[in-house]
């Protein structure tokens, strides 16, 4: 497809999008320009979780730009709206790991919050400056998440996009500060926003210290297979090309001012996701010993303010923009498990360094 043939009359041809370097954002880039022919500028700070690896294979492809910076610095952002004059953003940069929010929360009031709130004023000037199509097709789409909803009981409602909100944790509260200032840059100034907030994604490219990478990671190399707390918390899992199908669905069609779920619906408890990794690989990849894998699982000391569950009700989108996923969690999880098997120098290479100062301090 070409930007061109849309019904939406764009002129524009560019998209910026920013944390393109992570786990999500570097699935967006792929899917993005392996369907659609048209520029991408990535602005991405490189912190631990941004890897230029995930997108080396793009370096020759002269649709795609790299931008090393931080969304929270005011000049260079402005520069690269005057300079690229995007049709749309996609905030995808954040800090998004739950615990590391427990143990350094500054970072993350600094990057989701302050940063957010810097991006969307650059982008509120550049808008101001738009005219004609250009002002009226222009979109800011911020990528949140279902954290911002707190915790359910087992038999409440799944989360409809007018949960209240109730953050448990330093960074779900800084994912929902950041939401309520992208609500209000469109209420007040009347900024074309859409906000996403996707249950928890999985797929290539995650960085080993969320629990479906680090589970296969620490399977193969023989290391425990930790499980906070009685493991009965439920999560609500959506493979990663799902959820980009579903935020290009909603930038194509999704109304300014909205907010919309995504969910994969396939709740699932930790205990059975660390069960199902561990049966994928004792037949892909059996262990030398002749044992299971499951006989690594170690119960270890529940996260602080832990949530119970998380469920996502995606009626809006799937009625409203008629979008679906296409991934089951059986065929997304055999699909995932044979990318990491097969990128083992990837994951050796991020899980050098740093990597192992953090699981000293997380799992000590
Ligand atoms: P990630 O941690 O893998 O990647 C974040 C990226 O942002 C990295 O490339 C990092 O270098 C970059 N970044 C961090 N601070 C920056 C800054 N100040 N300026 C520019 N770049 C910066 O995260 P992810 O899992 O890919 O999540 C992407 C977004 O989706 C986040 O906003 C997250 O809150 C949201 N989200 C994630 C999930 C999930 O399950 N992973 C689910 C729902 C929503
Ligand atoms: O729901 C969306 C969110 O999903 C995103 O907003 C976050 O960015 C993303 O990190 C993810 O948050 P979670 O905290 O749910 O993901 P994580 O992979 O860290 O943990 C998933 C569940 O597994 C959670 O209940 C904690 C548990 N867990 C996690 C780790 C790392 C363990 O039991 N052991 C572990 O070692």
């Amino acid at each position: 497809m070409s930007a061109w043939d849309t019904s939406l009359g764009w002129s524009l041809m560019t998209i910026l999008v920013t944390g393109g370097s992570g786990f999500i954002g570097s699935n967006f880039v792929h899917d993005w320009l392996a369907q659609i022919d048209e520029q991408i500028v990535n602005l991405d700070l490189l912190t631990y979780a941004g890897n230029q690896e995930n997108l080396s294979s793009l370096d020759e492809d002269p649709r795609y730009t790299f931008i090393h910076g931080d969304i929270g610095d005011i000049e260079l952002v402005s520069n690269l709206f005057a300079l690229h004059q995007p049709r749309a953003i996609i905030n995808f940069a954040a800090e998004s790991h739950v615990d590391r929010s427990i143990h350094t929360p500054e970072a993350f009031v600094q990057t989701n919050i302050v940063g957010t709130y810097r991006l969307l004023d650059c982008a509120l000037r550049y808008w101001n400056e738009l005219s004609g199509d250009e002002k009226t097709n222009f979109r800011f789409l911020h990528v949140s998440t279902d954290e911002v909803y707190g915790s359910l009981d087992p038999n409440e409602a799944a989360f409809t996009e007018t949960h209240r909100y109730e953050p448990n944790s330093p960074y779900s509260a800084s994912k929902a500060s950041s939401d309520h200032l992208v609500r209000s840059y469109h209420r007040t100034y009347g900024l074309p926003v859409l906000t996403t907030n996707s249950s928890n994604n999985y797929g290539p490219y995650q960085f080993p210290e969320k629990l479906i990478p680090l589970i296969i990671h620490n399977a193969l190399a023989g290391k425990t297979l930790p499980i906070y707390g009685d493991g009965q918390q439920i999560r609500d899992w959506i493979y990663v090309g799902d959820n980009c199908s579903a935020i290009r669905r909603v930038l194509e069609a999704g109304r300014a001012g909205e907010t919309y779920n995504i969910g994969g619906l396939n709740e699932k408890t930790n205990l059975d996701v660390v069960t199902i990794l561990c049966d994928i690989l004792d037949n892909a990849q059996p262990k030398a010993d002749g044992t299971a894998y499951k006989s690594q699982i170690s119960y270890v000391q529940d996260r602080a303010g832990h949530d119970r569950r998380y469920a996502i009700d995606a009626k809006k989108i799937i009625g409203d923009l008629n979008w679906r996923p296409v991934e089951s969690f059986d065929t997304g999880i055999q699909k995932t498990v044979a990318w990491y098997l097969d990128q083992q120098d990837w994951v050796a290479n991020v899980t050098s360094g740093a990597y192992r100062e953090w699981v000293e301090k997380q799992y000590a």
